[in-house]
């Protein structure tokens, strides 16, 4: 393999094993890569060697064998001070200095490496407002005037001001209650989808791991179980362990990172608001179907209008469909999460729902197709699970 194929990836671990003094195998053959770019969550129980994993790449914990390269360079040979230049660290307890405002707290590092001090603050201004902090209100504050979300933000900041490459995140949400962790990592993704680092994220939380990472790996004791998609995970567990671990309701969390697929979709007839009801009624009787979807003159939905209101006894046939749909109560954007689908046809107790790119219509989705695109994520299946496990997922066809 030549050093170009290793460029790949921005970190790989090599048969990495930590023993601790008293024995314990901390973390055991551990072999896997991270891409550059790409955000990969850490998930298992307490003790599973999550943490330990983490601090071998930035050399606060040395392996016992095996070795670990970042950007295809054996970190053992590297300077740690120099290294940890490189990769950003957050961690739960975030360690601010509780003397210093919050905005010399996210200078520090900047001025550390030699940015005149007037530059370093203009920079952690930034970042702190890039993390979604107000300089002009927060940056005077100290760290014990802030909220716990608000430190985690402090922390996300200060880890992101030399601008490394790469970031480690050990539980950095994980003190927070659930509303503001959700805030967090929202927060987090979209700075992720700007700023594409390279990032290994430890949670104990499937959720959490399911909603941030590209991939999840889950850890057994030492060793990673299962590394892939989320939707694969999810889908297709690779172990009894695995399934045990994402729980009995895999299935609903699937729903979270599956996205609504053009695929998915279908096509009724569709009709113009501004077209005489009488030219829908032959539009909707050529195709037999019972209902149209009804766009205006843009082409976005107006909403949907039913055969039999266009053919009506007292129905004037020449007045424009608009007078006789039914306006649009509810529409989604491609590529939603199938929660957020099955959420809305809940919630407006819809049969279906338009599917937008942006203001274009593209379909409908109905419950089939809503269906349908939960079975896609478990069509590539090859585990050795039971077949009835896997299928408690699905709901069993009624033979139409
Ligand atoms: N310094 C240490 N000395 C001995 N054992 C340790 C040390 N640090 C962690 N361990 C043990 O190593 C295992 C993995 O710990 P850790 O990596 O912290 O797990 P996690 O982050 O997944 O909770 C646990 O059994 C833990 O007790
Ligand atoms: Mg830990």
């Amino acid at each position: 393999m030549g050093p170009s194929t290793l460029g790949e990836f921005m970190i790989r671990f090599e048969h990495v094993t930590k023993r601790y003094a008293d024995g314990t195998t901390a973390v055991d053959d551990l072999s896997f890569e991270v891409a550059e770019g790409e955000l990969i969550t850490l998930v298992g129980p307490s003790g599973c060697g999550k943490t330990t994993t983490m601090k071998m790449v930035n050399r606060l914990i040395e392996p016992t064998s095996g070795r670990i390269l970042l950007d295809g360079e054996d970190i053992a040979a590297a300077d740690p001070v120099e290294l940890r230049r490189r990769i950003g660290y957050v961690i739960q307890q975030v360690g601010l200095f509780p003397h210093k405002t919050v905005l010399d707290n996210t200078a520090t590092v900047p001025h550390l490496l030699g940015r005149p001090r007037k530059q370093a603050r203009a920079r952690a201004a930034e970042l702190l407002d890039l993390v979604g902090l107000d300089p002009a209100v927060h940056g005077d504050r100290y760290p014990d005037q802030l909220s716990g979300g608000q430190r985690q933000r402090v922390g996300v900041a200060r880890a992101l001001a030399a601008d490394p490459p790469v970031l480690l995140m050990d539980e950095p949400f994980g003190a927070v209650d659930p509303v503001v962790r959700e805030h967090l990592q929202n927060e987090f993704l979209r700075l992720q989808s700007t700023l594409h680092k390279t990032v290994l994220f430890v949670t104990h939380d499937i959720e959490e791991a399911v909603r941030l990472g590209d991939r999840i790996a889950v850890y057994g004791a030492g060793r990673i179980e299962q590394l892939d998609t989320p939707a694969t995970v999810l889908g297709a567990p690779a172990t009894p362990y695995t399934a045990e671990f994402v729980g009995a309701d895999r299935g609903l969390k699937r729903l979270a990172v599956t996205p609504v697929e053009a695929a998915d979709l279908e096509e009724p007839p569709v009709v113009r608001a501004d077209d005489p009801a009488e030219r829908a009624a032959a539009t909707l009787d050529t195709a037999g179907a019972p209902w149209a979807v009804v766009l205006d003159a843009g082409g976005a939905p107006y909403g949907w209008v039913a055969a039999d209101a266009l053919t009506a006894p007292g129905a004037d046939r020449s007045a424009p469909v608009r007078a006789l749909a039914r306006p649009m109560t509810a529409a989604l954007p491609l590529g939603a999460p199938l929660r957020q689908a099955l959420s809305t046809l809940l919630q407006h107790d819809a049969g279906w729902l338009a599917v937008l790119d942006g203001d274009r219509y593209l379909g409908v989705l109905t419950p089939a197709g809503l269906h349908g695109a939960l079975r896609r994520a478990t069509a590539a299946d090859a585990t050795d699970l039971p077949r009835e496990e896997v299928a408690l997922d699905s709901v069993p066809s009624t033979g139409a």
